[in-house]
């Protein structure tokens, strides 16, 4: 019994969070600046698409910035949360990072990251980090808060479409209709 209301109550927040992501501006991402000091890069804007992630999608997040002067090299750490947990990290150059590669020139400034989300990615709330530096400053650092959703049904079904070619597919489908009966 409290199984099942804690099952209905799980199914209500999800369809709540799902509700909440049809509303929200697409791209526009919940960010927050978490740079400690001052910055080459002033952050205007981060977008994450898709809004809302789901196991085995691409997430890009472009972050529009701009630069106060010309940077020629720098790293940029990501850092990935899962429930709070740090769970993944890894270094990239800068360079590879930005739309116009190096040096960065004075001015708009974009960094683009292009981050798998793997088909075992266990659902819920996830943030990650990107934090800029050059050799001797701070460039930037964001934190974009996102959730990742279970897969509908619609991707469960073409799931199994592919997975089940030919008679095993329409056994499959079969065997449903009788239980449906
Ligand atoms: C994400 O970025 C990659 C690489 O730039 C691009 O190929 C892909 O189409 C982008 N995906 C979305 C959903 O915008």
């Amino acid at each position: 019994m409290r199984a099942a209301v804690v099952r209905q109550r799980a199914s209500l927040l999800a369809a709540a969070a799902l509700l909440l992501a049809a509303v929200a501006l697409p791209g526009a991402a919940a960010w927050t600046d978490c740079s400690t000091g001052p910055t080459v890069f002033k952050v205007s804007e981060v977008e994450l698409v898709p809004t809302v992630v789901k196991p085995g999608d691409v997430a890009n997040f472009t972050i529009t910035a701009e630069a106060a002067k010309e940077v020629r090299m720098g790293v940029v750490q990501m850092i990935v949360h899962y429930a709070g947990m740090p769970v993944w990290t890894q270094l990239d150059n800068l360079c590879d990072k930005t739309a116009a590669g190096c040096p960065v020139q004075p001015g708009p400034v974009q960094v683009l990251y292009s981050q798998l989300f793997p088909a075992i990615t266990p659902p819920g709330f996830y943030d990650v980090t990107l934090n800029g530096h050059s050799i001797t400053e701070a460039l930037f650092c964001v934190k974009v808060e996102f959730q990742v959703v279970p897969p509908g049904a619609e991707q469960v079904a073409e799931g199994w479409a592919a997975a089940l070619k030919g008679p095993a597919q329409q056994q499959v489908l079969s065997t449903h209709r009788k239980s449906l009966a």
